[in-house]
Parts: structure tokens; C-alpha cells; sequence
């Protein structure tokens, strides 16, 4: 596949195989995402990868966050909530699940910076895990259990957990949601 076919294939996936994840794989995934453009080459990205004992503790503790579903996503059908507890509950049993983490910034340009980073390697990420067949889905649902979820990932005091992202083979292949192509504004 060429760049704009990857682009065109990747999709956020939420089924996944329990067949492993070969750890060439997971490198050039991760070699990938640490290729990434970021403010002042900062590079603020790390990720941390739960298998075994510590993918287990970060499930049950993202099948937490579902206490947070009808509190806060009032506004979604009963559909889409019922699917999003099932979903949360078992993250479409994913056999890895990562965390990217990144400093605590508190400064509005420096959050920015970081987050604008962050996210430019979680797309390179998925970008190779669509052209390696794997499946990505990224999740800042995660908010809701951030510190539960910093002390499973083991994370210093001064880093947060920005985003986790669901990485296996996938079990099902989602139709692309609409995406607006009407996103550009030329100005002379
Ligand atoms: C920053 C970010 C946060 C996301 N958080 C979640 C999430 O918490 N739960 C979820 O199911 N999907 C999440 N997604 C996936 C989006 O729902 C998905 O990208 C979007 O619906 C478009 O579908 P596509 O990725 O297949 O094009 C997130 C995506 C991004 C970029």
C-alpha cells in the first residue's frame, strides 16, 4: 500500500484477535511513532505497553470508567451506550494495550505543544499498524480513570497519561464513519 491507501485503510477498530502481536512488529510500530514531528523536537511521547499482569489491572481499570458513561454521555443513544459499556468493559480484547504519556505541562503553549506532538506519533503509530495488518484504536476515555491508570503504567509523578491506544489483530473491518472532506479554506 502506498502513504494515501494506508491513509484511506486505517480505521479505528474495536474487536480484536487474541492471536499476539510479533514483537518486529511492535517495533517498527514504535519506531514509527518516535519518527514524528513535534515542537522544538521535544519528542514529549512515551509509550508504555500493559501485556500480562498489567494489561489485567489496566482492563478492570478502564471497565471503571463505564461508572462514568451515563454521568457524562447523556446525549448518546442507548445503542451507542450500551455498546460503549461492553466496549470499555473488555477494550474489544485487545491483547496490548498502550499508554502514551507525556510531561505535566501548565503552561496553555506548552500543553499545546505537547499534545499537538503527542498526537502526530499516535498517527504515525496507527499508520504502521495499518500497513503491518494490525488494528489501532485510540482512547482519551481514559480521562475519567487517568490516576488509577498513571499508577498501573507506573508512571513518575510528572507525567499523565494523554491517551491509550488498543493494538492487536483486528476481528473486524468498520465501515469509514463520514468524514468531511470540506476542510479547506484558500484565502488570497
Ligand atoms: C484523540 C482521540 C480520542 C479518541 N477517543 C476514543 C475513545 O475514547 N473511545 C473510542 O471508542 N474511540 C475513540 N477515538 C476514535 C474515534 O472515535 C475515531 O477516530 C472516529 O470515530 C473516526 O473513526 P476512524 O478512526 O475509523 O476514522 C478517539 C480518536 C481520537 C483521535
Amino acid at each position: 500500500m502506498d502513504l494515501y491507501e494506508v491513509i484511506g485503510a486505517r480505521r479505528s477498530v474495536r474487536a480484536f484477535s487474541p492471536k499476539p502481536v510479533e514483537r518486529e512488529k511492535l517495533h517498527r510500530l514504535f519506531a514509527a511513532a518516535a519518527g514524528a514531528p513535534s515542537a522544538m523536537n521535544s519528542q514529549p511521547w512515551h509509550f508504555h505497553v500493559a501485556m500480562g499482569a498489567t494489561r489485567e489491572r489496566v482492563g478492570q481499570t478502564m471497565a471503571q470508567s463505564t461508572l462514568h458513561l451515563r454521568e457524562y454521555i447523556g446525549i448518546l443513544p442507548q445503542a451507542k451506550l450500551d455498546f460503549a459499556e461492553r466496549f470499555y468493559a473488555d477494550l474489544g480484547q485487545a491483547p496490548l494495550v498502550a499508554a502514551v504519556s507525556a510531561p505535566i505541562m501548565s503552561d496553555d503553549l506548552d500543553k499545546l505543544n505537547t499534545y499537538i506532538s503527542v498526537g502526530c506519533a499516535m498517527e504515525n503509530m496507527l499508520l504502521a499498524a495499518t500497513a503491518e495488518d494490525l488494528a489501532c484504536c485510540s482512547l482519551t476515555f481514559s480521562f475519567w480513570v487517568r490516576d488509577d491508570l498513571a499508577a498501573a503504567f507506573a508512571l513518575p509523578e510528572d507525567r499523565e497519561v494523554v491517551a491509550l491506544i488498543l493494538i492487536g489483530y483486528p476481528v473486524e473491518k468498520p465501515v469509514a464513519p463520514p468524514h468531511n472532506m470540506d476542510v479547506v479554506t484558500y484565502l488570497d
